[in-house]
C-alpha cells in the first residue's frame, strides 16, 4: 500500500511494479469494491470503461483516454441480459475473454472486471432504473422498448460497485450516452460521464462488436450509413434547414442499397432529442438499419449557429 503513496517508480521494472503492468481479472463484486475503496482512500482517481467485450478500436480509444485522465482504470466486461430483448442476439453476441484480456493488458489497465450473471442478477433481483421516456422513446426505443432501462440499470450497478470518478462512453451510441448522463446526474452517482468520438474503419464504417455478423457483400455496402450521414452534414453546412429535405436525402442514399433495410432515419435536437420543424442549434442526425444479421447504428452531430 505504501508503494501507492510514494513518488512514481523508475521506468525499469522492479518486483514491486511488475504486478501493475498486468491486468488483473476480477469477477467478484466484493473484490472490486475492496480494491477500488483502497484506491479512493489513497487519493487515486478512478476511470471506468463499461463494455460488453469483443473489444475493438472504439473501446480502445475510451480506454486510452481513461488511462490518460485517471490514476487507475477499470474496464468492465458484462454482456448484460437485461438490455437484450428475447428476439435479440444475447446468445450469439461475440465473446473472447482471452483476446479482451490481452487488449486491456496492452493498454496497461489495472483491472478487467467481469462479473458473473448470477452475481449481477441473483435470484429475486427485481429493481430497475427507468430513464425518462423523453430520451428512451424515440430512435432505438421504437424497436427496443426495454433496452435503455436495461442499460441504465446495469450502468448504475457497475458505478455503485466500482465507484469511479469518471466513466467513458462513445458517441457511436449517442442515445445511450444521453440516457446515462441523465441517470448519473439524477441518481447523484458522483461520477463524471465523458463522451468520446466514434472510431471508424478507413471506409467510414463505425467500429462495432456486431460488425462480425456482416458477410463480404454486406460489409461492402455498410459504409453507406456514414456516407448518408455525411450527405446530411453537407446539406446542413450549405444552409439546408428543412428536416424533411435532409431526411429524404439520407433515406434515398440508404434505399439505393438493396441489402439495407431502414429501421429509422432521424434528425433531432441533440440535447433533448426533440423533433425540430426548423433545424437549429446542436443537431443529431441518426440512422439505424438492418443489414443481414446485423442491426447497425450510426450518427453525427452538427452544430448550427443558432438563427443561421
Ligand atoms: P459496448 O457496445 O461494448 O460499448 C461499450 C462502449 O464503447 C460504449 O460507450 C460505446 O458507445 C463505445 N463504443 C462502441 N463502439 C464505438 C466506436 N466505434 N467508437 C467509439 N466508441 C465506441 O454500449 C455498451 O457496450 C453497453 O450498452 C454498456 C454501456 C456496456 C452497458 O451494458
Amino acid at each position: 500500500m505504501i508503494a501507492e503513496t510514494v513518488a512514481a517508480p523508475p521506468a525499469a521494472e522492479t518486483a514491486k511494479t511488475r504486478g501493475r503492468n498486468k491486468t488483473k481479472l476480477i469477477t467478484a463484486i466484493k473484490d472490486i469494491r475492496l480494491l477500488t475503496e483502497r484506491w479512493r482512500r489513497n487519493g487515486k482517481s478512478i476511470g471506468l470503461v463499461p463494455t460488453m467485450g469483443a473489444l475493438h478500436e472504439g473501446h480502445q480509444s475510451l480506454i486510452r483516454e481513461a488511462r490518460r485522465a485517471c490514476d487507475r482504470v477499470v474496464v468492465t466486461l458484462f454482456v448484460n441480459p437485461l438490455q437484450f430483448s428475447p428476439a435479440e442476439d444475447l446468445e450469439t453476441y461475440p465473446r473472447d475473454l482471452k483476446k479482451d484480456l490481452r487488449l486491456v493488458s496492452a493498454e496497461k489497465v489495472e483491472v478487467l472486471f467481469a462479473p458473473a450473471k448470477e452475481d449481477m442478477y441473483p435470484e429475486g433481483f427485481s429493481t430497475r432504473v427507468v430513464p425518462s421516456d423523453r430520451l428512451t422513446q424515440p430512435l432505438c426505443g421504437q424497436s427496443r422498448p426495454e433496452h435503455f432501462t436495461g442499460v441504465a440499470t446495469v450502468v448504475a450497478k457497475l458505478i455503485s460497485q466500482v465507484r469511479p470518478h469518471r466513466a467513458f462512453f462513445g458517441q457511436k451510441d449517442y442515445q445511450q450516452w444521453l440516457v446515462i448522463k441523465r441517470v448519473l446526474a439524477d441518481l447523484n452517482l458522483g461520477c463524471e460521464p465523458i463522451l468520446l468520438p466514434t472510431v471508424r474503419e478507413a471506409d467510414g464504417l463505425a467500429r462495432s462488436s456486431r460488425n462480425v455478423y456482416l458477410n463480404k457483400e454486406e460489409r461492402a455496402v455498410a459504409p453507406a450509413l456514414y456516407q448518408a450521414l455525411k450527405l446530411a452534414e453537407g446539406m446542413l453546412q450549405v444552409g439546408e434547414r428543412n428536416p424533411k429535405e435532409v431526411l429524404e436525402a439520407v433515406r434515398k442514399r440508404l434505399r439505393s442499397e438493396p441489402l439495407i433495410t431502414i429501421d429509422y432515419v432521424s434528425v433531432r435536437n441533440a440535447d433533448t432529442l426533440e423533433d425540430l420543424n426548423i433545424l437549429t442549434g446542436r443537431v443529431l442526425v441518426a440512422v439505424a438499419v438492418r443489414l443481414g444479421k446485423a442491426r447497425l447504428i450510426d450518427n453525427i452531430l452538427v452544430d448550427l449557429a443558432s438563427g443561421s
